[in-house]
């Protein structure tokens, strides 16, 4: 697609609609490299240059949230070999993309298990969150060594020794309690969720917060997915009707 194609469709959507929150399950990186006779190594690099685009996209239409799934808690169960590269990729990824997220103004955050990355991965994350820590103008959310059922148990977990030090009354839980106790306290629930490379499954990904977020799941491998595609799948969600279980 040319670029006056994608100014077009970007001219298409309505601002004052836009989701405030993206999220995204990033999939099928090793079925990309597997049709080309690649490892799946050669499938999660070429990942990261979407990733790269759909960070760009999403600060350019003026997405609020991007939270993408990087590493699920799942995924240490993935060969010593792949789990290393991806650990690298993200590093390398961090490094690259450190000037550009000061210079577009995007704060980086992570939710997940960061104690469990390695120590190299942890500094370049801290670094960078620290580098880009008073920027407003897109917040990009890493989910890594995420899942949404252990953050569950982490936010009743602290909830619970809030309860028995008597700082809360368990009459007193409700839902933003609940959310207020979550990687995610203080953000918007995602609006829009999108899953590439076609399974109809969440993945433990954001369990909670997803409860009103409008689905899309495209067959497109996360390496081919790209800002037009992207720009189709907001539109799309400009003509679904939110009701929030009203009628
Ligand atoms: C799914 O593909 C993707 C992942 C497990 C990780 C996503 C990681 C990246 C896009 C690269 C690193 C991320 C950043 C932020 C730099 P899959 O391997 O499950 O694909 P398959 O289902 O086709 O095997």
């Amino acid at each position: 697609m040319n670029s006056s194609a994608h100014s077009s469709l970007l001219t298409d959507l309505d601002t004052a609609q836009l989701p405030a929150h993206v999220a995204i399950i990033m999939d099928g990186n090793g079925r990309w490299a597997k049709k080309r006779l690649f490892n799946r190594i050669k499938g999660h690099e070429k990942g990261v240059e979407t990733v790269r685009n759909i960070v760009q996209a999403c600060r350019e239409i003026g997405i609020s949230i991007l939270t993408l799934y990087a590493f699920s808690t799942e995924n240490w169960q993935r060969s010593k070999v792949e789990v290393a590269a991806l650990m690298t990729l993200l590093k390398k990824f961090l490094k690259s993309e450190q000037k550009e997220m000061i210079y577009n103004n995007i704060r980086l955050n992570t939710i997940g298990q960061i104690k469990r990355l390695p120590e190299g991965v942890r500094q370049t994350l801290h670094n960078t969150i620290a580098l880009t820590k008073d920027n407003n103008g897109m917040l990009l959310n890493l989910a890594l060594s995420y899942g949404g059922r252990a953050e569950i148990v982490r936010a009743v977990k602290k909830i619970a020794i809030k309860v028995r030090e008597g700082k809360i009354d368990p009459d007193s839980i409700t839902t933003e309690l609940i959310s207020d106790h979550l990687y995610t306290k203080g953000m918007p629930d995602p609006d829009l969720l999108i899953r590439t490379s076609g399974e109809m499954r969440i993945s433990n990904f954001l369990l909670w917060q997803i409860a009103y977020a409008e689905i899309f799941v495209t067959d497109t491998l996360w390496p081919d997915f790209g800002k037009d595609e992207f720009l189709h799948i907001l539109k799309d969600y400009q003509r679904r009707e939110r009701r929030f279980g009203k009628v």
